[in-house]
């Protein structure tokens, strides 16, 4: 009936705690304000903007995202696959409401979205769905080869006009080329190391990885 219905949520995710969400959105900020005044980043500016040479302000350029969050299942209120087997699940139904570490082990940047990436644990994977990495559309083709947990990241900004579904699309088209070698490392940062994967892909490996507690919770607004 409408209520069952109502009981789903239009999002399972894990939910930055309030202390940390500030320390984050610092040091995602860091790292564009310091991205964007690489001259290996500047030769590659006509990927923002179209034109050759001309700078790009990437705090500018990204819409900063809502509530800092990292989605396990999308359930659209129960309108999307496999939302309601997800929201009966033994697992999902026991760890409500309780707090993990997150642990973010990159940043990434492309000329649509800014995230963070994030390494589950065994235990955090129970909450993840199977087919995670094979839903949504456009997927690039190679993701469905990586590992289960592969998409897992934090919207930190979308650019004008993008959805932030996008993020974790970029990611895994980031992660496949990873895989296949495709990078170009460019600089040793002091966070990590920065790799180029062309068409204005960025990917930040932190060389420390970065713990942030967070609640497996849901949103309905
Ligand atoms: P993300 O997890 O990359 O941030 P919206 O505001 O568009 O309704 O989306 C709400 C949240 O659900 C966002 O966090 C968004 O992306 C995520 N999301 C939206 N659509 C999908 C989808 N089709 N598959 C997976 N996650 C989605």
């Amino acid at each position: 009936g409408p209520l069952e219905e109502v009981s789903i949520p239009l999002y399972f995710g894990w939910f930055l705690l309030f202390s940390v969400k500030n320390k984050i959105k610092c040091t995602s900020m860091d790292f564009l304000k310091t991205l964007d005044t690489l001259d290996a980043f500047k030769k590659h500016s006509v990927d923002f903007t179209g034109k050759a040479e001309k700078e790009v302000d990437l705090e500018q350029y990204f819409k900063p995202a809502g509530i800092l969050h990292c989605t396990t299942k999308f359930c659209d209120y129960g309108k999307a696959e496999g939302a309601k087997e997800y929201a009966e699940n033994q697992a999902v139904i026991k760890s409500y409401g309780s707090i993990s570490d997150l642990s973010l082990s990159a940043f990434f940047v492309t000329p649509r979205t800014c995230g963070a990436r994030v390494y589950l644990t065994e235990e955090q994977l129970q909450l993840w769905p199977a087919d995670a990495e094979k839903q949504a559309e456009p997927v690039p083709e190679a993701a469905a080869s990586l590992p289960l947990g592969s998409r897992a990241h934090i919207t930190l900004g979308c650019a004008e006009g993008v959805e932030p579904v996008q993020t974790g699309i970029d990611l895994l088209e980031i992660l496949a080329q990873q895989e296949s070698q495709q990078g170009e490392l460019v600089e040793e940062m002091e966070l990590g190391s920065l790799t180029y994967y062309g068409e204005g892909k960025w990917l930040l490996n932190l060389r420390e990885p970065i713990c942030v507690p967070a609640c497996f919770s849901s949103i309905y607004g």
